[in-house]
C-alpha cells in the first residue's frame, strides 16, 4: 500500500504513539485535580504547552489547545459576533473551516469580503488593504492552502492589518512541519494549528493568541484553557501534539528537503512520461511534497478509483459525491475551467515516502491513462 494524501492526515509517528499510550494507562489524573494524580497530569499538558510555544516561536501561555484545527478556527471567528466591528476579510480559497463559519456568521450579522486569487492561487496583499472599512475587526488568511499548497505573504498581510489596529488570524493547520512557522516573524496574532497533521493524533489542536488578544470562550463549562476552552483536557492527545509539534519543528529543514525531492522527481518522471500535465499552484510559494496536476485525459474519479484498486492512495482536487465530481472551488477562484478542474489530482508526499515509491506512482498513472484516455 503505498500513501501519497499527507495533505488529509499522517500517520502517527511511533515514538507519539508509545508516549501517548503510556500516558493515556498510566497518568489518568484530571489535571484540575489538587491531589498528585491530578498534578502530574497538569504537568504533562503544561509541558506540551512548551513543546508547541517553542515549535512556533511564541510563550506557552499563548497556546489553548483545542480539540482539532476546526475547532481552533471556529474558536476565533464565533467571536466577531461578541465584537462591534463586524466585518471580515477572508480569501476565496480557504478551508470551509473558515468559509462554512463565516456563511454562518452572516445570519449574526457579520459582512464577509471575500478577496479573489490569482491563477497561481496567491492573495494579493494591496487588495486586502482596499477592501479595509472602519468596522473591519478581523482578517482571516490560510498560510497554505491543502489543495494546491500555495503559500501567502502573511508579514505583508499582517503589516497592513497592524497598521489599521485590525486583529489578523490564520490557518497554518497544513504548514506546521513542512516550512518553519515563527509567529513573530509572520506577525499573525492568532494561528490554528492541527496535530494530525504533522504525525500527531486526530482530535486535538492548538491556537496562538497573542499576548493582550482577548477572545470569548466558544465551548462553556469549566474553566480549562485560561477559561477559553471548557473540558477536561485530552491529556493524551495533548503530550502527542506537544511531542509531534517538537519533532515536526526540529526536523523541518531535512522533512521539507526530502519532500521536495520526492515533488521535484515526481513532475520529472511524470512529464516525461504524460507530457500534457499542468501542475498547478505556485512553484516560488509553493509547500513542500504537495503536487497539484491536471491530467486533461482523465477525469479525477477514473483515476482515484484505479490507483486505489493498486493500493495507491492520492486525493482529487475535487470533492467526488454520489459518482459525480464536482468541480474544486479552490481551482475555480484560481480560473482553471471546470473540465479540467475535474481531471485533477492532489498527491501529497510525507517524510516517510520514498523515491522508489514516486516510480511506482508515475508508472501506476501511465499505465492507468493509457488505458483510460478519453
Ligand atoms: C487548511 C485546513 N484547515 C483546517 C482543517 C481542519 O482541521 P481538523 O481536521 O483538525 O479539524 C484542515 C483539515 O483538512 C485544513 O486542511
Amino acid at each position: 500500500m503505498l500513501y501519497f494524501d499527507h495533505s488529509a492526515t499522517t500517520p502517527i509517528r511511533k515514538e507519539v504513539l508509545v508516549r501517548m499510550q503510556e500516558v493515556e494507562s498510566k497518568h489518568f489524573g484530571n489535571p484540575s485535580s489538587v491531589h498528585r494524580f491530578g498534578q502530574k497530569s497538569r504537568s504533562l499538558v503544561e509541558a506540551a504547552r512548551r513543546q508547541m510555544a517553542t515549535a512556533i516561536g511564541c510563550q506557552p501561555h499563548e497556546i489553548i489547545f483545542t480539540g482539532g484545527g476546526t475547532e481552533a478556527n471556529n474558536l476565533v471567528l464565533w467571536n466577531l459576533i461578541h465584537q462591534k466591528q463586524k466585518h471580515v476579510i477572508t480569501s476565496a480559497i480557504e478551508h470551509p473551516a473558515v468559509l462554512k463559519v463565516l456563511k454562518r456568521l452572516k445570519e449574526f450579522g457579520l459582512s464577509v469580503t471575500l478577496i479573489p486569487v490569482n491563477k497561481k492561487g496567491r492573495v494579493d496583499p494591496a487588495a486586502i488593504e482596499r477592501e479595509i472599512r472602519p468596522d473591519t475587526g478581523l482578517i482571516t488568511i490560510m498560510t497554505a492552502n491543502n489543495e494546491v499548497g500555495t503559500i501567502q505573504p502573511l508579514a505583508e498581510i499582517a503589516s497592513i492589518a497592524h497598521k489599521k489596529g485590525i486583529l489578523f488570524h490564520s490557518d497554518a493547520v497544513q504548514a506546521l512541519g513542512k516550512i518553519a512557522i515563527n509567529v513573530q516573524e509572520s506577525g499573525v496574532d492568532l494561528m490554528s494549528f492541527s496535530a494530525h497533521k504533522f504525525y500527531g493524533p486526530k482530535g486535538v489542536g492548538a491556537l496562538y493568541i497573542r499576548k493582550g488578544v482577548h477572545l470569548q470562550p466558544l465551548i462553556i463549562g469549566g474553566g480549562q484553557e485560561r477559561r477559553l476552552r471548557a473540558g477536561t483536557e485530552n491529556v493524551a492527545g495533548i503530550v502527542g501534539l506537544g511531542l509531534a509539534a517538537e519533532l515536526a519543528a526540529g526536523q523541518v529543514q531535512e522533512t521539507r528537503s526530502h519532500l521536495d525531492s520526492l515533488a521535484f522527481r515526481f513532475r520529472q518522471e511524470f512529464t516525461r512520461v504524460y507530457p500534457r500535465a499542468i501542475y498547478n499552484g505556485d512553484p516560488e510559494h509553493q509547500l513542500p511534497g504537495l503536487v497539484n496536476v491536471t491530467i486533461p485525459d482523465v477525469t479525477s474519479d477514473i483515476l482515484l478509483i484505479n490507483l486505489d484498486l493498486r493500493g495507491i492512495a492520492v486525493s482529487s482536487g475535487s470533492a467526488c459525491s454520489s459518482g459525480t465530481v464536482e468541480p474544486s472551488s479552490v481551482l475555480k477562484a484560481m480560473g482553471i475551467a471546470n473540465d479540467l478542474n475535474t481531471r485533477t489530482l492532489r498527491i501529497s508526499f510525507g517524510k516517510d515516502n520514498t523515491h522508489d515509491e514516486v516510480a511506482t506512482l508515475v508508472e501506476a498513472l501511465d499505465d492507468i491513462i493509457k488505458r483510460y484516455r478519453n
